[in-house]
C-alpha cells in the first residue's frame, strides 16, 4: 500500500479521490483538520496566497514516519477547507535537508527569477541544514504558481558559519518597499530582523531578546501587522514565535527596522495554552484588507514521533484569523477558526437552558464534530464539558470559578502509553474572565484532536487525544453547585477528504 501512496504523493492527488479510497479513515485520522496521506509532518512552511491558491507546504519526511529527511510537501486549496496534495517542493539533498521556512510573491520580479514579461516568481526562503555543522538561508524559486521549483544557483544567501540559525520567514515591507526576514538564533533566543532588496543579498537590522519564555530553544520566528478588534483601520505588530515546547507572542510596534514590544516583558503570552500547538506562521500576500490568518503543527516536541498514529504523523490546526485587543492595559491576541469552516457544519442541534450540579448527557454521540455553548459560572464551582466519554474515560474542559481557570484535562481521554512525556503533560490551564458572568467555549473535537476558543478567542487551547472510538458522548458536568449553560450548539462535521 505504502507503493501506491508514495506514487500517488508524486503524481500529487485531491481530496477527492481520496473520498473513494479507504484511506483517510483510519483510526485516529481526522477528518477535517490537515494531515498528509502517509509518512511525517512537522512545521508549516510557506504559507502563502497566490493566484487564488493558498499554499501549504510543511515539514514532510517523504521516507518515513518519523522525523528525518526533511523536505518540503505541498498542498494547495481555494477555500483553507479542501486541500489538493501536490507533490513534493524542496527535496532533501544530498547532505542538506530543507528546513522551515516562509514563502513571497515576488510581484516586481526584485529576485530577477522571472525570465518572460508577466510572469510572478514565487520564492521560498528556507533554512538549508547540514546536520551538526551548519545552518544557513537559501532560496528557490518557482515560474509556474508552486507547481516546480529551482533551488538558486548560489545559494546560501544568508550564512554567519553557525550551526544553529534557521527559520526565516520573509514578508514585504510596503511603506519602504523592502523584503524583511525574521529568523532565529535558538541557542541565543534571539530573533534578528534582515532586510533585502532582492532576496539574494541580506543586512543585519535589529535584534529582539531573549525575553517572555527562555526556558527552551527559540524557534519559527514571525512578525506581522493584525487589526485591532472593533477599532477599523487601527492596527499593532505581533511578533510571535516558538520557545520550544510552546509558543508565545508580543505585542508593538515596528517601525521597519526595529521591534517594540508594550505588552508586560515579565508575563508570558501564548497564542495557545495546550500542549500541542507549536511552529504556527502566518500566510503571506492575502487579499488587501484580509484578516491575517495562521497555522500551527498540532503536535509536542517533547513527545511527538511516538503519537500512535499511522501511516502518518501530525495533523495542522484549523487555519485561524488573527487580530487583538487591549484589555485591562494589555495587547491580548484574538483567534477564531475562519468563518469558512462554517461550510463543514451539518446535522444541528440545539438546547436552551441546561442546568445541571452532577452530570448531563447530550442527546448526541461524535468524535467529529462543533460545539458553541456558554456557561453562567456562579462563585464556587468547577463545571464544564466531557468529550470523547464513555465507560469512565472522557476529555474534561472545565472552569474553575474560584481560581478563575481555565483547563483542559486529557489524562482519563484513551492511551497515554505510547511516551511518559504525553501522560505527564495532561493537564493545561490559563486564567480567564467571565464577561457577564459568562465563560464561552467554542469547541471542535476531530477524532485525535480538541481545539478550544474560549470568549472569544482570547484564550485557545489545542491538545491531541487517542481514545476508544466507541466513546464518543458529551456530557457537562458541574462541581460544588448548580451550573446554567443558557445556550448550547452543536454541529456535526462533514470531512475535507
Ligand atoms: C521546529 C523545527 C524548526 C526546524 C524544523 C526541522 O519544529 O525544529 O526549527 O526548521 O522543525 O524540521
Amino acid at each position: 500500500m505504502k507503493q501506491i501512496l508514495l506514487s500517488l504523493l508524486l503524481v500529487g492527488f485531491s481530496s477527492a479521490a481520496f473520498c473513494q479510497s479507504s484511506f483517510y479513515k483510519e483510526r485516529y485520522r481526522p477528518r477535517f483538520h490537515f494531515t498528509p496521506p502517509i509518512d511525517w509532518m512537522n512545521d508549516p512552511n510557506g504559507l502563502v496566497y497566490h493566484h487564488g491558491e493558498y499554499h501549504l507546504f510543511y515539514q514532510f519526511n517523504p521516507m518515513g514516519n518519523r522525523w528525518g529527511h526533511m523536505s518540503w510537501g505541498h498542498a494547495v486549496s481555494r477555500d483553507l477547507l479542501y486541500w489538493e496534495h501536490l507533490s513534493v517542493a524542496l527535496a532533501e539533498e544530498k547532505d542538506t535537508m530543507i528546513f522551515s521556512g516562509s514563502c513571497v510573491v515576488d510581484q516586481q520580479n526584485s529576485s530577477g527569477f522571472a525570465t518572460a514579461p508577466g510572469q510572478v516568481p514565487m520564492v521560498a526562503i528556507y533554512t538549508g541544514h547540514i546536520e551538526g555543522k551548519n545552518q544557513s538561508q537559501h532560496i528557490a524559486y518557482s515560474l509556474d504558481d508552486g507547481r516546480t521549483w529551482k533551488k538558486y544557483d548560489h545559494n546560501p544567501v544568508l550564512d554567519l558559519g553557525k550551526k544553529d540559525f534557521r527559520d526565516p520567514k520573509v514578508f514585504w515591507y510596503a511603506p519602504e518597499k523592502k523584503w524583511i526576514m525574521a529568523v532565529v538564533l535558538p541557542l541565543e533566543k534571539q530573533v534578528q530582523l534582515y532586510a533585502s532588496h532582492n532576496l539574494k543579498g541580506w543586512q543585519l537590522m535589529s535584534e529582539f531578546g531573549p525575553a517572555g519564555d527562555t526556558t527552551g530553544i527559540w524557534e519559527c520566528p514571525d512578525l506581522f501587522q493584525v487589526p485591532v478588534a472593533g477599532e477599523p483601520g487601527k492596527y499593532k505588530w505581533v511578533l510571535m514565535h516558538s520557545p520550544a515546547p510552546y509558543m508565545q507572542y508580543f505585542v508593538g510596534e515596528f517601525d521597519g527596522t526595529r521591534f517594540v514590544n508594550e505588552n508586560k516583558t515579565e508575563k508570558i503570552y501564548r497564542p495557545d495554552y495546550g500542549p500541542d500547538y507549536y511552529a504556527a506562521i502566518t500566510y503571506n500576500n492575502l487579499p488587501a484588507g484580509a484578516a491575517p490568518i495562521s497555522i500551527g503543527w498540532v503536535n509536542n516536541w517533547d513527545y511527538a514521533n511516538a503519537i500512535p498514529t499511522t501511516p502518518w504523523k501530525s495533523m495542522m490546526s484549523l487555519p485561524r484569523n488573527l487580530s487583538v485587543r487591549k484589555k485591562n492595559g494589555e495587547w491580548v491576541l484574538l483567534q477564531q477558526p475562519v468563518t469558512a469552516v462554517q461550510q463543514l457544519r451539518t446535522h444541528q442541534r440545539s438546547w436552551k437552558n441546561i442546568r445541571t450540579k452532577s452530570e448531563y448527557t447530550l442527546p448526541v454521540q461524535s468524535q467529529v464534530c462543533e460545539l458553541s455553548l456558554s456557561m453562567l459560572i456562579p462563585a464556587e464551582t468547577v463545571s464544564g464539558i466531557r468529550l470523547a466519554a464513555g465507560a469512565g474515560h472522557y476529555f474534561e474542559i472545565g472552569y474553575d470559578a474560584a481560581q478563575k481557570i481555565l483547563y483542559i484535562d486529557r489524562s482519563g481521554a484513551g492511551d497515554t502509553s505510547f511516551h511518559p512525556a504525553f501522560a505527564a503533560l495532561s493537564r493545561y490551564q490559563t486564567p480567564l474572565q467571565p464577561v457577564n458572568g459568562k465563560i464561552n467555549l467554542h469547541i471542535f473535537f476531530d477524532k485525535s484532536i480538541i481545539e478550544v476558543f474560549a470568549n472569544d478567542g482570547e484564550a485557545v487551547m489545542t491538545a491531541q487525544l487517542f481514545p476508544e472510538e466507541k466513546n464518543n458522548g458529551i456530557t457537562l458536568f458541574s462541581k460544588g453547585g448548580a451550573v446554567l449553560f443558557p445556550g448550547i450548539d452543536y454541529w456535526e462535521i462533514k470531512p475535507i477528504w
